[in-house]
């Protein structure tokens, strides 16, 4: 396998298979030492710079966690400060951050700025979400897809919702290239990019698996392994397309007829935070206009037995850690 270290981690398209399982082996390796409480800190005197044009809970925490495991240390940088993009371009602050630090990581708008900031650190960039694709993300829910079945290859994965944003189109490239069948269960209009799932299915091809977009729920969650979800208005979306939204993507929701239409081993996977109730400031405004109680997921499959969103969210953090330590090096399966 060619060699990791030094790569920028910007979207699963860049990375093979057999690197892909890779992330995920020592990602699974890592949480053993972890839970056993044998120390791991492979990267001693390193620092790494986590910037934030958008707000986070997990992929903050998991890199910051992560990091001080590995023996590293890490300087968080807010939406409002730094002088990214306001002051300073991204091209100039690469190269600023890319003297002082060994890794960075990267969560706001446009991959391009990603892109742009990797062109210039001189460092590994790490995609911490952006509105195209949310990488990061994809090792922790290979893995967790992977500790429950035991394997990745010939399993059908369905997307409901918003399919043509950042978690809908990583997700069919990790499938495509992980030989699953992925199928965007939505209306057409959610669909993603023909030119991303053009590109899908020719990963597909290679290894074994398939790409499906149906507008049929019956048909689409028929034999699913894996029901995912994410929410409906992502993170810079304008509140104004609420109502479009939920006009649209209600007949997608996940909920006790779409699971059951599942296999009976079937799990239900979200990216989170999920709006499943109205405890949040959100949800409450949600239900004052709209009268909706949950959205994308049913309270109920959200708190099901086959429900693994939080194996998945811990698996943030070892994963984050695994996809740091390939790429800066310093222990090698
Ligand atoms: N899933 C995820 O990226 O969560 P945060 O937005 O809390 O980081
Ligand atoms: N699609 C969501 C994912 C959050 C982890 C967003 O971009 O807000």
């Amino acid at each position: 396998m060619e060699s990791l270290i030094g790569c920028n981690f910007l979207t699963l398209k860049d990375f093979t298979t057999e690197q892909i399982q890779y992330f995920i082996d020592l990602s699974v390796d890592l949480k053993e030492k972890k839970k056993k409480g044998i120390a791991h800190e492979y990267c001693k005197g390193k620092n790494v710079a986590l910037i934030f044009e958008k707000t986070s809970t997990r992929t903050r925490c998991s890199f910051e966690v992560a990091a001080h495991d590995l023996g590293m240390g890490s300087t968080y940088l807010d939406p409002s400060g730094s002088q990214i993009g306001k002051k300073e371009s991204i091209a100039d602050t690469a190269r600023v951050l890319g003297r002082m630090y060994e890794g960075i990581e990267y969560r706001g708008f446009a991959q391009d700025i990603v892109e742009e900031l990797a062109k210039y650190a001189g460092v590994p960039v790490w995609n911490g979400l952006t509105n195209e694709y949310h990488p990061t993300q994809m090792i922790a829910d290979l893995l967790t897809i992977q500790e429950r079945f035991g394997t990745l290859k010939g399993l059908k994965f369905v997307y409901m919702g918003d399919a043509r944003y950042n978690m809908g189109n990583s997700l069919m490239i990790a499938c495509a290239k992980m030989g699953m069948h992925f199928t965007a269960c939505t209306s057409a209009k959610y669909f993603p990019n023909e030119e991303l799932v053009a590109e899908c299915k020719e990963y597909a091809k290679e290894s074994g698996g398939t790409i499906t977009l149906t507008e049929d729920v019956l048909e689409g969650t028929r034999n699913a392994d894996v029901l995912y979800t994410d929410v409906w208005v992502s993170m810079g979306e304008p509140d104004e397309v609420w109502a479009e939204r939920i006009a649209d993507l209600t007949p997608y929701q996940v909920n006790m007829k779409a699971l059951k239409n599942a296999k009976e081993t079937a799990i239900f996977m979200h990216c989170l935070p999920a709006f499943h109730d109205i405890k949040t400031k959100i949800g409450k405004e949600v239900y004052e206009k709209y009268g909706l109680t949950e959205m994308e997921v049913t309270d109920e499959v959200f708190e099901s037995p086959q429900s693994v969103v939080f194996d998945e969210a811990e698996n943030r953090m070892h994963s984050i850690k695994a996809v740091m330590l390939a790429t800066l090096g310093g222990y090698s399966l």
